[in-house]
């Protein structure tokens, strides 16, 4: 029998949420409406501005972790076998916690509507273990996904770097021990559900019980980091009864490293794989820095990007160029298809009723092979791309012997671009010239049209622009010559 209760944990007590909340609940409404906690603000309702942001505490083989997430737009039963912690626990009685204590110190803080949302990013950057924490670039990293209206970041940055730079153990550290243990006691490995057969939410706890879910209930709405989904709730007002959430899925949430490519199961974040991402290419790991924020990244999927089927969504042009393989499920049928074949038309993809992404198979780069990643996008973080382009190509002797090129924004669906692929096949590094026919060959390839993002004129000759820089660089062009900022500038 499956679990009938959603459980999390919070200040030091178990939380059952009541059976008959709905199932698309939002956990800032629970904190805010039902629990009375209204620390935690409510600004765009889209996670957009950070200001909702609360941390939840796990239990992982890899210790506990601390990740922030945008309130607004996860759903209550996202929270199942984690600790909810909120800006109102942070201090110890009148003692308040050093980040907050460094927004003081440093006057981070001016109407204050943002404030509680920074204090709990940067508190989850206090517990973070990387080498990044506490540094300038990590906490602007950290709290690229928070908005403040009125204070400035420059005092923000710096209580972060003051508070994060050297921490100190907190009454989290204190408690960590008996936390691990009470959340350890949580995870029973059983399937969930709550509700009837016609509105629940469910959250299984495999694979197998995932696609008998799916199978007997193919109506229902698949769940994974929920940052588009709950948009739809908070957004869209959608009506959906039937929620399938795939995070219990432990062997969903796989990353294998399989030699020469990289197994991403759907469970697994952009956070989860940045590393193994960014391994792959310097252009990947700027393209991951710049997918949303911290909260987005945090919760958000590859897998999702993929399944959403958005034109302008920033990883298929990426994996497609890198030629990456979907691996789907239905029942106990496993198929598995080249990414750019999923996108069929405007937010059509090869998926039947019941179907699900189970995992994607990202190939490493061999030798001969060089790759470029761009997004234009109005904003450096936390904004979609206007135009996104993958790029891979095979170089023998400075000649272009093999082309794998895909864009994002340009098409009513992330698409190769087969005509210019054609035409780089043979061209030279060292004869711009020869270029050139692929550039104007994008005009056959695609017929961008105008929108709230940019013209399509403006896309077009982005898209050349992007083709041409790349070249330039695999050329020997020196990066810092032709970008302004990002990761392989710095080469
Ligand atoms: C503030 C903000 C900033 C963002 N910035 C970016 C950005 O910079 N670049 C970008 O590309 N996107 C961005 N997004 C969009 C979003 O974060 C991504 O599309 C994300 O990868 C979606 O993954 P998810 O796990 O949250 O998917 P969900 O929201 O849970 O699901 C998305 C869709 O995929 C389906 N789905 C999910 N998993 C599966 C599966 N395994 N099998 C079948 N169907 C599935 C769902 O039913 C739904 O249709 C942003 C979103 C927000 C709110
Ligand atoms: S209220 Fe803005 S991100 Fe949640
Ligand atoms: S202090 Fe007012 S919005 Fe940040």
């Amino acid at each position: 029998m499956p679990r009938d209760a959603i459980r999390f944990l919070r200040r030091g007590h178990v939380v059952e949420l009541p059976r008959s909340l709905p199932p698309t609940t939002m956990l800032l409404d629970w904190l805010r409406l039902h629990e009375g906690a209204c620390g935690t603000k409510e600004g765009c309702n889209e996670g957009d501005c950070g200001a909702c942001t609360v941390v939840l505490r796990r239990a992982t083989p890899q210790g506990l972790t601390y990740t922030p997430v945008n309130a607004c737009i996860l759903m209550a039963g996202q929270t199942d076998g984690a600790e909810v912690i909120t800006v109102e626990d942070l201090a110890d009685g009148a003692v308040l916690h050093p980040v907050q204590q460094a927004m003081v110190d440093v006057h981070g803080s001016q109407c204050g509507f943002c404030t509680p949302g920074f204090v709990m990013a940067l508190f989850a950057h206090y517990h973070d273990t990387t080498p990044q924490r506490g540094s300038r670039q990590g906490v602007i990293d950290q709290i690229a996904g928070n908005l403040c209206r009125c204070t400035g970041y420059r005092p923000i940055v710096e209580a972060g770097m003051a508070a994060c730079a050297q921490p100190a153990p907190d009454t989290f550290d204190a408690s960590a021990r008996q936390t691990a243990e009470r959340l350890a006691a949580f995870d029973d490995a059983a399937d969930l559900l709550v509700g009837s057969p016609e509105r629940f939410f469910a959250a299984p706890a495999s694979t197998a019980s995932l696609a008998k879910v799916l199978v007997e209930h193919p109506d229902a709405t698949i769940l994974a980091g929920g940052t588009d989904v709950g948009l739809w709730v908070t957004k869209a007002l959608r009506q959906m009864d039937k929620i399938v959430w795939l995070g219990r899925a432990r062997d969903l949430a796989e990353l294998r490293d399989e030699g020469d490519h990289l197994l991403i199961g759907a469970g697994v974040t952009y956070a989860q794989a940045q590393g193994a991402m960014a391994a792959i290419d310097p252009d990947i790991a700027e393209l991951w820095r710049r997918i949303g924020g911290t909260q987005v990244r945090a919760s958000g999927t590859i897998c999702g990007n993929i399944a959403n089927g958005s034109p302008i969504g920033d990883t298929p042009p990426a994996l497609v160029a890198l030629g990456a393989t979907l691996v789907l499920q239905k029942g106990e049928r496993i198929r598995r298809l080249p990414l750019e074949d999923f996108f069929r038309a405007y937010k059509v993809q090869d998926r039947e009723p019941g179907e699900f992404v189970r995992a994607v198979e990202v190939p490493k780069l061999r030798a001969g092979e060089v790759f470029r990643a761009c997004k234009l996008s109005k904003r450096n973080e936390q904004d979609i791309s206007a135009v996104m382009m993958g790029m891979k190509l095979t170089i023998t002797d400075r000649r272009i012997a093999a082309a794998r090129v895909a864009f994002g924004g340009m098409a009513a669906t992330p698409k190769r671009a087969a005509v210019t692929e054609a035409a780089l096949i043979g061209a030279s590094l060292d004869d711009e010239a020869s270029w050139h026919q692929a550039m104007t060959a994008l005009d056959q390839d695609f017929t961008p049209i105008d929108d709230m993002r940019a013209s399509g004129t403006y896309r077009r000759r982005a898209a050349r622009g992007l083709l041409q820089r790349a070249l330039a660089e695999m050329a020997g062009a020196a990066p810092q010559d032709t970008r302004v900022l990002g990761l392989r500038a710095a080469e």
